[in-house]
């Protein structure tokens, strides 16, 4: 590394393993009925940017509210966790685990943040920030994926492993079981662990969070078309898709899709698929599922982690849980 020792980073999703594993959803998600991909594909350096600008939008109150509940709630969380360590899930560049960096700090208890992601670009700027921003501290990234490298994250101190900003409900129910599963699993008696889940609320209101008026989510959505172009020459006309969002209120998610406008043709010349569209024909991009209290304690309890504290903001919008291992 030039000389330089910078934070350590663990790389246990290589490009060439990323790009086999965008290879493999793309075949076995878009040759089928109904067509699918996983929304980990959104995010390239512009998908990162667009989600970005999701989390200001008016109508997307999830980080807002989250963040209202992490300000008020930070000394409390550090308070009964006694951690030294956070480890953060799905980090991305997030600005709200600083409030729980700030609270470990005030308290004299900051040892080390280990920062997990699936892209390798978003751990080095993250970790590179957080050693910044911390000095004295220990600050270990890891590219990896919940379907396989949980397993893999740094073990030692007391830790507060944080999955925030909902992204569990990226996962279906079953998908959602095995990663709190394997979570509760790799952690010691006393780690704990906070979960940010958004609430179910009026369909409307949800609705609206994922088909913002500015079009930023509709270009978030598309842009996984884009990703598919340049990375295994596919030749989608993302002008020829419509964003869809919609709350399917018996399995409380939102679907985010793209819809084709028109029978339609494609190539993607890496896996060698052909793609035959139907005019209306819906490719699912995302799931984004809506919680509840009960449910999500009964889940923790379901892995083996002890619900100990609820917190939602205000409005009741947005939930944020702490359990225990052990
Ligand atoms: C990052 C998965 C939590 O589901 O609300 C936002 C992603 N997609 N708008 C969410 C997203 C469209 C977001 N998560």
């Amino acid at each position: 590394m030039h000389g330089q020792s910078g934070p350590r980073v663990d790389v246990h999703l290589p490009p060439d393993v990323l790009a086999q594993s965008l290879r493999d959803d793309v075949r076995h998600g878009l040759d089928r009925a109904p067509r699918e991909l996983p929304p980990k594909w959104f995010y390239d350096e512009r998908g990162c940017d667009l989600f970005d600008e999701i989390t200001r939008l008016p109508e997307y109150y999830p980080t807002r509210r989250e963040r209202e509940i992490l300000a008020r709630e930070a000394a409390a969380i550090v308070r009964l966790t006694g951690a030294d360590t956070l480890v953060e899930l799905g980090s991305g560049t997030s600005e709200k685990t600083r409030l729980l960096l700030d609270a470990m700090t005030a308290a004299g208890a900051l040892r080390r943040i280990v920062a997990f992601d699936v892209s390798e670009p978003t751990i080095r700027l993250a970790v590179t920030a957080l050693a910044r921003e911390y000095p004295g501290t220990e600050v270990h990234g890891v590219v990896g994926d919940f379907d396989h490298h949980l397993g893999l994250l740094p073990t030692g101190g007391r830790r507060l492993v944080a999955f925030l900003g909902s992204t569990i409900g990226n996962l279906r129910p079953a998908q959602r079981k095995r990663f709190l599963a394997d979570a509760a699993s790799q952690m010691a008696p006393g780690e704990s662990f906070l979960l940010g889940t958004d609430l179910v609320k009026d369909a409307a209101r949800l609705e609206a969070a994922y088909d913002d008026a500015a079009g930023v989510t509709a270009a978030f959505n598309r842009n996984v078309l884009t990703v598919l172009n340049r990375e295994l020459g596919a030749d989608f006309d993302v002008t020829q898709f419509d964003h869809s969002a919609r709350f399917d209120a018996a399995e409380e998610w939102i679907e985010l899709g793209l819809r084709s406008r028109k029978a339609q043709t494609v190539h993607i010349p890496d896996p060698g698929l052909t793609i035959e569209l139907a005019a209306g024909e819906t490719v699912v991009t995302e799931i984004s599922a809506k919680f509840r209290r009960r449910s999500v304690e009964a889940e923790l309890a379901g892995a083996g982690l002890r619900p100990a504290e609820w917190w939602t903001d205000e409005g009741g919008d947005f939930g944020l849980s702490l359990s225990f291992a052990g």
